[in-house]
């Protein structure tokens, strides 16, 4: 189990191994925007990583190609439905408001 603290909602969650961050916002009712379905095709769920980056899948080719069209930096953030919990640690993360 790893724990999600999303810093600036004050909210924070427990994910399990296997979900990504925004299966585990919805699953805790977050309202965490998400307008493809986490299809890596519209960064609305993009997140900032604040801490724990290590306990998270590594950024793919795709996510970069999304962040970069819609004027995101792939270096400063990340589609939450394409980051896989993959630690037990803890992960801190702030949704842009
Ligand atoms: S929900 Fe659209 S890119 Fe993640």
């Amino acid at each position: 189990m790893a724990t999600v603290r999303i810093e600036n909602l004050g909210v924070t969650l427990e994910g399990e191994p296997g979900w990504n961050l925004l299966e585990c916002s919805l699953l805790r009712e977050v309202d965490h925007p998400h307008d493809c379905g986490g299809n890596c095709a519209c960064s609305t769920c993009k997140v900032v990583v604040v801490a724990g980056g290590g306990n998270l899948s590594p950024q793919a080719e795709d996510e970069r190609d999304t962040l970069d069209a819609y004027g995101w930096d792939p270096g400063a953030y990340r589609l939450a439905c394409q980051c896989v919990i993959q630690g037990e640690g803890e992960i801190v993360i702030r949704l842009p408001e």
